[in-house]
């Protein structure tokens, strides 16, 4: 396995790994990498000839107040478990050589990108559509892996993808969890032990929402109340938006007659995290 920070570097292994033949899958990542990010990855490595995992926290899709300092950096470790997990490439780029001084070109996504985190983070989805429009010019992967732990980015993407006519294949991943539900993230290493308990709020709320479906509520407006209702009763949680929303558009629904993903941002303490479950699939 390799780990490279040049783009010119990476540009290079790829059109080798084309001209080869191979069939490049990309997993796009920040770091820290976790379960999540490997179930990712395992799937990529099933599916393609040839695995870049890029490894970048992306200073363009945090806010002015946001934790992009802070955020948890571990590229030794995080190359040690890509190796293990057969990767080929290790794409660690430099935030200068991602945005060299003049930088100007910006991919701004409407419609799914401008509700719900698009308002809570005013120009995170402007971040990420354009470092992932980079990332797959440079690395020309023909199939990208986005988990749904992140269900507005990947239909962000998928709406730039299609938009744009990129030539890259988004494959969507479930949810690593923990085993009482939490779901992985990097941002999880943020919780003390009390916060840690109260953020299960989050898995156990939507699992309500599931059950409340399941018992025949179609009424969208009632499952956010149950749910909304669940996370406003833990002391440490503190709910910025539940929304029930169709799964494709994100657009508001009332009643339930095509899937909808029901999403959720909460903060506990200072930690800010996001779930979603999508029902009536
Ligand atoms: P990051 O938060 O590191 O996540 C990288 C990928 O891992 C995303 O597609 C995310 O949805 C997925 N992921 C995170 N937690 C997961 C879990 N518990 N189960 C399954 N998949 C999970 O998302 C980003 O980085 C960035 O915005 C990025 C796309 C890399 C652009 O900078």
């Amino acid at each position: 396995m390799e780990v490279i920070s040049s783009v010119d570097e990476m540009r290079a292994i790829a059109a080798k790994a084309h001209a080869d033949g191979k069939k490049i899958g990309l997993v796009p990542t920040m770091g820290a990498l976790h379960a999540g990010h490997l179930s990712l990855i395992a799937r990529a490595r099933q599916e393609r000839d040839f695995v870049v995992v890029s490894i970048f926290v992306n200073p363009t899709q945090f806010g002015p107040k946001e934790d992009y300092h802070r955020y948890p950096r571990s590229l030794e470790a995080d190359s040690r478990k890509c190796e293990n997990a057969e990767v080929d490439v290790v794409f660690a780029p430099l935030a200068v050589d991602m945005y060299p001084g003049g930088f100007d070109t910006w991919v701004e996504v409407k419609g799914p990108a401008e509700v719900l985190e698009g308002q809570s983070r005013p120009g995170h989805f402007q971040g990420v559509a354009t470092v992932c429009a980079k990332l797959f010019n440079i690395v020309r992967a023909d199939r990208a892996y986005f988990g749904k732990k992140d269900y507005q980015q990947l239909t962000v993407i998928r709406k730039m993808v299609d938009d744009l006519n990129m030539n890259v294949e988004v494959v969507a991943v479930d949810t690593m969890r923990e085993r009482d539900g939490l779901a992985l993230s990097s941002r999880n290493s943020y919780l003390d032990k009390r916060e840690r308990e109260a953020a299960l709020v989050l898995s156990s709320s939507l699992e309500t929402a599931r059950k409340v479906y399941e018992s025949g509520e179609r009424n969208t407006k009632a499952i956010q109340t149950r749910v909304w209702n669940i996370i406003a009763a833990e002391p440490l949680a503190q709910v910025e938006y539940v929304v029930v929303v169709d799964a494709e558009t994100l657009t508001p629904v009332e009643t339930i007659e095509r899937p909808v993903a029901v999403l959720l941002a909460v903060r506990i303490g200072s930690t800010r995290l996001i779930d979603n479950t999508v029902i009536g699939e």
